[in-house]
């Protein structure tokens, strides 16, 4: 699908967004092995949580249930059934990745795949701790999906973790639920902790210690009924709208506001953003809140270190807004952009110079500088959902109609984008 859009006056309104990606796949996976009905409010309606709901029907959990509210009938620990197809992460890293954790402790072989995109990403980083803990698991060119998982006993084990990744890390805490004692892991930055707020919710003693994280094996798992926050990876799009168009003021109801999750919030403050959070509670050990974002002039800033690995999914809109602010935008440490669904430091890069935006590309990020204008272009998505929906942003603060190609990308974490920004500008 190729989209058209103009150059927007102001973003005004009231936006709801979709219910948060991350948290969405753990509630699905962590009900399916939980013990009970499990009921999800505000699912993630995009197609990654869609292919999480899938694998775990095809292994053999009842999902019932449409739109954004599901019923999972968990089976407990040991409640799985073997598939009798591969299994589809379609272009979920978090689906391959996390799953992965439950597979190798099964007691039966799977085999579970994605989309060409999902086939070029690296799995070793969850193949190794797996096989250290004694999961035996093949991969094509021993690195890339699918993988045939053979399943079996698994031992606990205390992992230093090299990339940061909370993927990762959820992975090892899920086969650690099945292996016999403590299975710990060590975060070199603290990365989002959706899975130790959500296990311990669903009734799993998960203690932390600065960046140790560890699990108690086997433990009793019970379903809860949750609501998922909207996704504040989502919001990023539309505050950043409100920031570049003058003229804007936007509210962003009922997002997730988890402190390892909220550094945009921070960041964007930094450098002179008017963001205000009028109201913020708990629900289910998730902070939520109203947003409340108007346009501003932004000073820029430096992304870097432990602020890189807190901003990952935030970039390809930062990036955008860099060339909006008055001294511009510096990325580092951000070779992990590489390897998300497109290598993103290239597809930014791309479509940045394809509206007259000077951008330097890096081994491990890019320097955008300030000041600089969006001219109207032909822009493509590359298949990215998250570059599909950032330089939508860009289009609005440019000079003329731009298109976007493979805009249709969106709809992997928000299919209804476009309609959702039609209504606000
Ligand atoms: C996610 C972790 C991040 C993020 C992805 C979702 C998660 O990936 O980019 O969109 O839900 O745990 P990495 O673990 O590869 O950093």
């Amino acid at each position: 699908m190729t989209k058209k859009i103009c150059p927007a006056a102001a973003i005004r309104g009231v936006v709801q967004l979709p219910g948060d990606k991350s948290i969405s796949h753990r509630y699905a996976m962590i009900g399916a092995i939980a013990e009970g009905a499990t009921r999800i409010r505000n699912y993630s309606a995009g197609a990654d949580c869609h292919s999480t709901l899938d694998c775990i029907r095809a292994l053999g959990i009842k999902v019932a249930g449409e739109g954004t509210e599901f019923t999972i009938e968990g089976r407990g620990l040991d409640g799985l059934r073997q598939p009798v197809r591969d299994l589809d992460a379609g272009n979920s890293g978090s689906t391959i990745r996390m799953l992965s954790g439950i597979l190798a402790a099964q007691p039966f072989p799977s085999r579970i795949g994605g989309d060409e995109s999902l086939s070029r990403r690296p799995m070793q980083r969850i193949m190794q701790p797996l096989a250290a803990m004694g999961a035996s698991i093949r991969a094509r060119e021993d690195k890339f999906p699918p993988l045939e998982i053979q399943g079996g006993a698994l031992r606990p084990i205390d992992y230093e973790m090299p990339v940061p990744s909370a993927q990762v890390k959820t992975c090892v805490l899920f086969a650690g639920l099945y292996a016999d004692g403590e299975t710990s892991v060590t975060e070199p930055v603290r990365s989002r902790d959706h899975t130790e707020i959500a296990l311990r919710e669903f009734g799993a003693p998960v203690t932390v210690a600065g960046r140790k994280i560890t699990v108690a094996g086997r433990p009793r798992l019970e379903a809860r009924d949750v609501t998922v926050p909207s996704d504040l990876s989502s919001a990023a799009f539309f505050l950043e709208a409100a920031l570049l168009i003058p003229g804007s003021r936007l509210s962003i109801p009922g997002v997730g506001l988890n402190p390892t999750r909220s550094a945009l919030l921070d960041f964007l403050g930094g450098m002179g953003a008017r963001i205000r959070l009028p109201q913020v509670e708990s629900s289910s050990g998730e902070l939520v809140g109203e947003i409340v974002v108007e346009h501003s002039d932004l000073t820029g800033g430096v992304i870097e270190g432990g602020l890189t690995a807190a901003l990952i999914d935030e970039i390809p809109v930062l990036a955008v807004l860099g060339a909006a602010t008055r001294d511009g935008l510096l990325v580092k440490d951000a070779s992990e952009l590489r390897i998300k669904e497109t290598d993103r430091i290239r597809t930014i890069c791309d479509n940045l110079r394809r509206m007259g935006v000077a951008v330097e590309e890096h081994a491990d990020g890019l320097a955008v500088g300030g000041r600089q204008k969006f001219h109207a272009a032909e822009l493509d998505s590359f298949g990215d959902h998250r570059i599909a929906m950032a330089f939508a942003v860009a289009a609005l603060a440019a000079d003329g109609e731009s298109v976007i190609h493979g805009a249709d990308a969106a709809s992997v974490s928000f299919p209804r984008f476009w309609d959702t920004l039609a209504a606000v500008t």
